[in-house]
């Protein structure tokens, strides 16, 4: 492991503090079969990397859905629309985790008519579920925070479910509505069709959004 790598973690050694790197440091010191320091570097970039353009792109796609509609947004901001059904309507139609490479078949299966043979590469469609017809209708794409069903798969499922979900709504629960409130004229500083994907299958987001906060 390069020696940059290991700064954090000598750092937060050396000064202790309230925070996570400071509590997975102890936990390895009080026993030492518990996390290598490789293994802590890798799964500190793990939670990084998951955590921050995850976030990012779900508190800019709630955003985008707000300044798009304006009469939704005066219903969100003045409260006839409660915050948390935007929340969960964004992660329904704007899954931030697109697609994730790769899971392996374990064993030869078979869903929704497809075979699968043991060592298949197989390739989840996060995203997908949220505007699957079959599941939400002919509206599936429609971005409605009221509709009763808003089942989607943005967080993952199973073995792998999210780690951070309670801190995702925490930061989304806080953020979203402060930024509406401290900034009631914010809008779109460019063309709606001018903003641009991230060109990526694993991430869905766009490069930039650029907003002029005061009207
Ligand atoms: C809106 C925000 C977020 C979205 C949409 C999201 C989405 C996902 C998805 C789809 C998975 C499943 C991956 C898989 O099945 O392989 C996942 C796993 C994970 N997420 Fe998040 N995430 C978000 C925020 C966060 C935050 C804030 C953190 C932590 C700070 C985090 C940490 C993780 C970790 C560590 C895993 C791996 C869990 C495992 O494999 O056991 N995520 N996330």
């Amino acid at each position: 492991m390069a020696e940059g790598h290991r700064r954090p973690v000598e750092y937060k050694r050396a000064n202790p503090g309230d925070d996570l790197t400071t509590g997975m440091i102890a936990a390895k010191d009080e026993d030492g079969s518990r996390l290598s320091d490789s293994e802590m570097i890798g799964t500190l970039h793990l939670l990084l990397g998951a955590g921050s353009e995850t976030l990012v792109n779900g508190l800019a796609h709630a955003t985008l859905a707000l300044l798009d509609d304006q009469a939704l947004r005066e219903k969100v901001t003045n409260g006839e629309i409660p915050w948390e059904e935007v929340f969960e309507e964004t992660l329904r139609v704007e899954s931030p985790v697109g697609h994730l490479p790769f899971r392996f078949a374990t064993e030869d299966l078979e869903i929704g008519g497809v075979r699968m043979a043991k060592g298949d590469v197989i390739l989840v469609d996060f995203a997908g579920i949220g505007r699957d017809p079959a599941i939400h209708g002919d509206t599936a794409d429609v971005f409605d925070p009221l509709r009763a069903d808003k089942r989607h798969l943005s967080f993952g499922f199973g073995a792998h479910y999210c780690l951070g979900v309670s801190l995702a709504k925490l930061a989304w629960m806080i953020g979203i509505p402060a930024l509406f409130e401290r900034y009631p004229d914010m809008r779109l500083a460019v063309p709606r069709d001018e903003l641009v994907g991230q060109g990526s299958f694993v991430v869905n987001g766009h490069s930039d959004q650029p907003v002029y906060l005061r009207g």
